[in-house]
């Protein structure tokens, strides 16, 4: 597949080829990598972050939200559950919080490789080389950094730069091929119909997840947060739908914001998702696919059964204790964010067997 095809599928609204289409990737991911889905439980360590980005709600600029960071006991309570419920490996998330020290996380790896047979999946943004790793060799088996986007200019304007250092998209890019050097199995990933965003753009999304050979491949709706720049611009833009290209960028200028306007906008739902998830799998068959959150925060009721019958084979239950989950608040109404951790797990078996496959066991990793 090359751009123009990737474009025109993404663009497909008949419903003949496209369920033809997510029939074609759900065949290519049982020949690949079976009907086990696998779980990895996540726990959000910290929301502090020192970034900006113009979409996320736990921003460093979001003043007015509670800031928190877990204990190494309540660490290692997501890691007994997620071992517990069986699962085959636990993510620790966070912000780009340089106060989660190099040593404290290395020391969280030890003890679960200790303890548990879980394999470790970091997501604790741009950090030094030093870290990346001092956590390797603690144990940690991969690392997940999303590019959010391939269009350089997009990617500038909604990640203002943290320092005179920061490298911008090449820096991300940089990120992965660093981590795979030190032996990661390497994730990244974009958000879908985020503003700015074209068609061709998504579609060379698609085609650098292969050119970097990725291990995992997450992907969600862009979902606007209210309390955001991106969001609240979003807001105005929503409002004034036929508008044309100069009128939108006097309107979203008129929220303080010189908005990224795209002349050919990418719908930020889910029936896009599901298309990116498909030709995702047909474009790289034995990576790791996750019906991810966003997905599931979009459509409560379908979204996670739908993604696994597209393509994906992985899930990612919530294991955060319930009094930090509505802080990691990176969009608005996150699912599962008032459960109790038994609940999640419960949703997410219920919803593998719905979709007609079986939780998974081991570590799930990529398996070439
Ligand atoms: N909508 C959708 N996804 C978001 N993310 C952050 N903010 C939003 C939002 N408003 C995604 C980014 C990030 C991941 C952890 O969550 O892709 O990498």
């Amino acid at each position: 597949m090359n751009e123009k095809e990737i474009v025109k599928w993404l663009r497909e609204d008949d419903p003949d080829r496209l369920t033809e289409l997510f029939r074609k990737a759900d065949a290519v991911r049982r020949d690949h990598v079976g009907d086990a889905v696998h779980l990895r439980g996540l726990v959000e360590l910290s929301n502090i972050c020192r970034r900006n980005c113009l979409y996320c709600g736990v921003r460093a600029g979001h003043s007015t939200v509670e800031r928190y960071r877990l204990t190494a006991d309540e660490v290692m309570q997501g890691a007994r559950l997620a071992s517990e419920f069986g699962y085959g490996t636990l993510v620790m998330q966070a912000g780009e919080d340089f106060g989660l020290e190099g040593e404290f996380v290395a020391d969280l790896i030890r003890r679960i490789k200790k303890e548990y047979a879980l394999a470790v999946t970091l997501s604790l943004g741009e950090r030094t080389e030093a870290d990346w790793r001092l956590w390797r060799e603690a144990g940690a088996d991969r690392y997940l950094i999303r590019f959010e986007t391939c269009n350089k200019d997009l990617f500038r304007v909604i990640h203002p730069p943290v320092g005179k250092d920061d490298l911008g998209f090449e820096g991300r890019i940089g990120a992965l091929r660093v981590l795979r050097g030190l032996g990661y199995e390497i994730g990244s990933g974009v958000m879908i119909g985020i503003p700015g965003q074209t068609y061709a753009d998504l579609a060379r999304d698609l085609l650098m997840f292969r050119e970097l050979d990725l291990d995992m491949i997450g992907n969600g709706p862009y979902l606007a947060h209210p309390e955001t720049p991106l969001g609240r611009a979003a807001e105005v833009l929503a409002k004034n739908p036929g508008a044309p290209t100069d009128e939108r960028r006097r309107l979203t200028a008129e929220v303080g914001f010189d908005y990224p306007v795209s002349d050919d906008p990418v719908p930020a739902d889910n029936l896009t998702a599901f298309k990116v998830i498909a030709l995702t799998r047909l474009l790289l068959p034995d990576s790791n696919i996750p019906s991810t959150t966003a997905i599931a925060t979009n459509d409560r009721l379908h979204g996670r059964v739908t993604g696994l019958q597209s393509g994906a084979n992985v899930v990612m239950p919530n294991l955060t204790p319930t009094r930090y989950r509505a802080l990691y608040e990176i969009y608005p109404n996150k699912s599962a964010t008032t459960e109790s951790p038994e609940e999640t797990h419960r949703t997410a078996i219920a919803q593998i067997i719905e979709a007609g496959r079986i939780p998974g066991t081991g570590p799930g990793g990529r398996i070439r």
